[in-house]
């Protein structure tokens, strides 16, 4: 029985399209060679990084894939920003901006800098639907602060930051920007040499790329401090052989999403609205969390009032296991954000847009992707109203809420 898959946030399966261009050179008697080698085998290693670079570049709308490093992960690429500007840019000032919201790649870089550097660090707020206000970056910016970083989609809620607006103002003082571009690479159109970015993540697991393999956009001219030490690697940016099989599935990855990026992200949209609106409609309590029109269209998180969230996403896991049925395939989605999830603290991101405590425990997000199918959707409007109800039956909560009713 094959789960039905609403977890794309946390990763994504490889594209059979990614799996075949990555083969030759995972294969033994295949393009093997070491990129740094003068031979034919590492030549050619060398040729098809440089075509992935140029691949990373066309999805990231730059005009120059020498602007492009490769890393191991879209953490490793947000450190790289984050603490590789701020100790290249020191003598200007030991001040970054970022917002509540920003995944733990960055938010904890800026507190490693914070605690073992005597950096300072100014966390912005965010409205009711995750969005930081330019006004409030305008008024957080100060003559020593070096760099911005604010993401352009959040894993979570999926709302998609003014990035323009915050681009610009950092632009305009003289102040890097970098965003957190991790989980709108493929999802949205980008186009960064028309944006006032200076620095970019993204994340090969996450457009259907291989998992350990990551990019960091070097707008030209941006000094960073590299954070790996050793060889001349990317141009000394990036220390140690390269992920050549991971790099070739990267941009392989991120040439799909350029050519399809026009046809699936509405029809992922279309899926993904009416599995909100129909949960919306047959389930009473079910609340949204993000913004309701500036998001990315794979993404919805809802509260289920009175229900647990972790009981939800284990009896609708359970759901498929247990039946071993296809009439009932089992449903993976995740109560926040996957990294987050195992450690059972309630998100902090759900906290920053001002959810109540035992609501961010009834939260969960379902995010879609190209995988997903309408009869995807169809089951899960069956069998998640019905998983909600029996869960609502064993809580004491929604034994309460039912009296308040009468
Ligand atoms: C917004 C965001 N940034 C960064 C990351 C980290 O990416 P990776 O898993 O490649 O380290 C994630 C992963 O969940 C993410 O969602």
């Amino acid at each position: 029985m094959k789960p039905i898959y609403f977890d794309n946030n946390a990763t994504t399966p490889v594209r059979a399209e990614v799996f075949e261009a990555m083969a030759p050179f995972l294969a033994p008697d295949g393009g093997f060679g070491n990129p740094s080698s003068l031979h034919t085998l590492g030549q050619q290693a060398h040729a098809a990084m440089e075509s992935s670079r140029e691949k990373v570049a066309a999805l990231l709308g730059v005009a120059d894939p020498g602007e492009i490093v490769f890393t191991s992960c879209g953490t490793e690429a947000d450190n790289m920003a984050v603490i590789g500007a701020a100790f290249a840019h020191r003598e200007k000032g030991r001040h970054l901006i970022t917002s509540a919201v920003e995944h733990h790649a960055v938010l904890h870089a800026c507190d490693y800098l914070e605690k073992e550097h005597g950096f300072q660090v100014t966390y912005l707020p965010v409205d009711r639907f995750g969005r930081v206000s330019p006004n409030d970056l305008r008024g957080a910016l100060r003559p020593d602060t070096l760099l911005v970083s604010i993401m352009a989609a959040n894993n979570e809620m999926g709302t998609i930051e003014p990035i323009q607006e915050l681009g610009a103002i950092c632009r305009s003082a003289g102040v890097l920007f970098h965003t957190d571009a991790v989980q709108s690479a493929g999802k949205v159109p980008l186009k960064l040499k028309d944006c006032p970015v200076d620095l970019a993540a993204i994340s090969g697991h996450k457009l259907y790329g291989p998992k350990g393999i990551g990019a960091l956009y070097i707008r030209r001219g941006v000094q960073l401090h590299a954070l790996l030490h050793g060889g001349a690697h990317e141009k000394n940016r990036r220390a140690g052989t390269e992920n050549v099989p991971g790099a070739v599935g990267l941009g392989a990855a991120c040439a799909v999403a350029l050519k399809e990026m026009s046809t699936d992200e509405p029809r992922v949209r279309k899926m993904r609205d009416r599995l909100e609106t129909g949960l919306m409609e047959r389930i009473p309590f079910v609340f949204l969390n993000g913004h309701p029109t500036e998001r990315l269209g794979n993404t919805t998180n809802l509260t289920f009032d009175a229900v647990e969230g972790e009981s939800l996403v284990l009896a609708l896991d359970q759901a498929g296991f247990t039946l071993k049925n296809d009439a009932l395939p089992g449903l993976e989605v995740s109560t926040g954000s996957a990294c987050a999830s195992g450690l059972l603290e309630p998100s902090h991101v759900l906290k920053a847009i001002g959810v109540p405590m035992e609501r961010i425990h009834g939260s969960v997000r379902f995010s879609l992707g190209h995988f997903n199918t309408e009869a995807d959707i169809d089951t899960a409007l069956d069998i998640i109203p019905k998983v909600v109800d029996r869960l609502r039956s064993l809580s004491p909560i929604w034994e309460d809420r039912q009296k308040e009713k009468v």
